[in-house]
Parts: C-alpha cells; structure tokens; sequence
C-alpha cells in the first residue's frame, strides 16, 4: 500500500489566491481546508482581470491564505509532507508569487517542493473528488479554457480540441456586459435566460458543420452584439423580454455546441477501449444548469457516466494542486529551488498551440 501524504497546496495563477492542505494517497485523498479570496471586487471597475494588480494582491495575500489553511486543517508546517504549487500556465506576475512563497517555504522548512500544472489540477479533479478511472474524458469550460483533454494518467494527456478563440465563460461574460447585465456574466445571464425563449433569436452554431471536436464562440458573441444593436435602433432601445429572449438563444446555442462537440469527442474517447468509460465537465462553466444537464443527457445517451465535481472545485482552488502535487510525489518527482513560472504550458505537448487565449490571457 501507497504511504499517505500531507501536501500543502497553493494556487495564484489568475485572480484567485489559494492555498490548501490534502491528505492521502492518489487513490484515496481528502480535502482538509481550502481557502479561496477571490479578487473579483478588485478587479470589478477594469472589466477584466489586470494583471499587475492581481500579482501585486496575491502577493499581499499568500502567507496569510497559507497560514489559515494550516490552521483548518489544525497543522503546522512541521505535518506537511510536501509543497505543490501552480508554477504555469497563468498570468505570469501572479505564477511567479506563488512560485516565489512555494520556494521560499521550501528553503526555510526542507520539505521537498513540486511544480504543477494549473490544468493538470483541473484535469485530475475528478480523482479527487469521484474516483474516476483513466483513462476518463474531460471537458474543462471556464472564463479561460474550453477543451477536451482525455486523461490517461496523472502525466499522460490527449487534448482532442479545443476553442479556436474566445471560452464560453468569456462569451457569457461579454454577451452580459454587451446587455448590461452584471458580471460575472454567467450567473447573470443564466438567470436573464430562465425566462426568455430559447428560440427568439436565431444565432449559429459556429463550426458544427466540422469534423472534429474544435469550437469557437467569438462570432456567437459578435452575433448577440449585432441582434442587439438591430433591436435598439428598431425599438429605440432592449425590452427586458427582448433581453431575456437574447440570453435564453445564446445560452442554447453554446449548449447546442457544447453537446454536438462532446458527442464527437465521446467517440474519439470510445476508440481507447476505456474499461470504465467516464466523463467529467469542470470549470465555472460547468455551474450552468442547462449545460450541465444537456451534457449529462448527451453521456446517458452514448452509455457514459458522468460526473461534475462541486462547483467549490471546477473553479479555480488549491486543493485541486495539492492533488495533483500528491499524485506526482507519489510517482517519485519533484522540483528543486530553480523551479520556474510559466505562462504557458500546454498539458499535450505533442498538439499545435491553441489560436485563441481566452480573456484571462495567457491560460493554454
Ligand atoms: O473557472 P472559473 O472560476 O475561472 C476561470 O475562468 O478560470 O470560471 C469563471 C467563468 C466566468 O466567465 C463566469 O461567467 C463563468 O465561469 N460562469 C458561468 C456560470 N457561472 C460562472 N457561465 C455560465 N453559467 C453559469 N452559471
Ligand atoms: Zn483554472
């Protein structure tokens, strides 16, 4: 049997600070704090993530979200068995704090130090929190990425594709800024949707006639822009049905090429023989009621079952890089005190970079 480890865990890679402890063995862990201090009101007034500021927070930030959670867990650094910390992709002034107070941790204290990957993070949730087996299918859809990433183990990952330009999370976000409608845009725009008509507004579905499991949601987004600028000058300004029938047609085209790219990927994935076929959805995305039905009706359909880890983990947290930092201790690695930040880093290496960044910037 696998030894248990205690993984302090800490994240800075966009606009949340984190830091967590994690207690286990890869097949077997548990979450013993998590600590998260969003930057979102910092941020508000910029309508967009500024990086200076957000390294410059996550620097004041660090050592305190360190220390309680070491405190929840009701530890000292003298339990902990190793540090893990996101050391790319990401806005790279904020990588690079983490980095910074992960080494600096190390130095002072002799505990061995890894660097991970923020994606790898996400991607492994699901072993976290349900257990999946690899190799499993993942769609990660946040604010910065939308891929498919089939996850053969804690170091071996396909991606099958991805967007070519904008992730949904950014569309949600600047379809609601474009209504005037408040950020983050995907709550608010869910809600505006639950009482429009889905069928109001005839909006594409950009590149489902492709083969292949690639998306785009920029023109969707450019589409709502232009339907809305006809409605203003038609009827001199947006009724709140007109609005809310704007929400409800762009929340089911996204879904529409959400479900149609994940019937494709579903089949890429089958091809592998998987003994227990999984998919997983993660990221803030995922929170989407209507999304995350409709990809569940889609695995039903294929004979695949699905999972969605709490939404406190398919967004961004720490305790998905204590995980991942537990599985690569585990698997004999480790970084030494030259570790460095990197913007980016892409989990498939043998895939051409993506086109598209996503509004966070940098994310692969
Ligand atoms: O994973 P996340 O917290 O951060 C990163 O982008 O990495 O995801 C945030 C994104 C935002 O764009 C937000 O608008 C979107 O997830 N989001 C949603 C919903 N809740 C959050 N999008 C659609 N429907 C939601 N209910
Ligand atoms: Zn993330």
């Amino acid at each position: 049997m696998r030894a248990s480890m205690t993984v302090l865990g800490i994240e800075s890679s966009c606009d949340d600070t984190a830091a967590a402890v994690v207690f286990g063995t890869p097949d077997q862990a548990t979450i013993q704090s998590s600590i998260v201090e969003s930057q979102t009101d910092l941020h508000a007034a910029f309508g967009g993530v500024v990086p200076e500021l957000a390294a410059r927070a996550h620097a004041e930030k660090l050592d305190h979200c360190v220390e309680l959670a070491l405190r929840d867990a009701g530890l000292t650094l003298a339990d902990v068995d190793g540090i893990a910390v996101t050391s790319g992709p990401g806005l790279i002034g904020g990588v690079l704090s983490g980095v910074m107070c992960a080494k600096g941790l190390s130095a002072a204290t002799g505990l061995p130090l890894i660097g991970v990957n923020h994606l790898a993070g996400h991607a492994l949730t699901p072993r976290l929190t349900d257990a999946l087996h690899f190799p499993y299918l993942l769609l990660l859809v946040s604010g910065g990425h939308c891929q498919f990433l089939i996850v053969k183990s804690a170091t071996d990952f396909r991606r099958l594709g991805g967007t070519i330009d904008d992730a949904p999370g950014e569309a949600f976000d600047k379809v609601a800024k474009l209504l005037g409608l408040p950020q983050p845009g995907g709550p608010s725009v869910e809600a505006a949707a639950r009482n429009g008509n889905p069928k109001g507004f005839a909006l594409p579905r950009p590149l489902l006639d492709r083969d292949g499991c690639d998306m785009s949601f920029s023109g969707l987004k450019t589409a709502v822009l232009r339907m809305r600028d006809q409605l203003v000058e038609a009827d001199g300004g947006l009724t709140e049905q007109s609005r809310n029938d704007l929400c409800a047609s762009f929340q089911e085209a996204v879904c529409d090429v959400l479900a149609a790219k994940t019937s494709i990927a579903i089949k890429a994935y089958k091809g592998l023989s998987p003994a227990t076929p999984s998919f997983a959805v993660a990221g803030g995305v995922a929170a989407n009621q209507a999304i995350r039905g409709l990809l569940e009706t889609v695995c039903t359909e294929n004979g695949i079952a699905f999972s969605a880890p709490p939404l406190a983990l398919c967004t961004d947290n720490a305790a998905m890089i204590a995980y991942a930092g537990l599985t690569l201790f585990d698997l004999g690695r480790s970084s030494d005190l030259s570790l460095s930040a990197r913007p980016r880093w892409p989990l498939d290496q043998s895939q051409a970079p993506m086109l598209g960044s996503g509004k966070k910037g940098a994310k692969a």
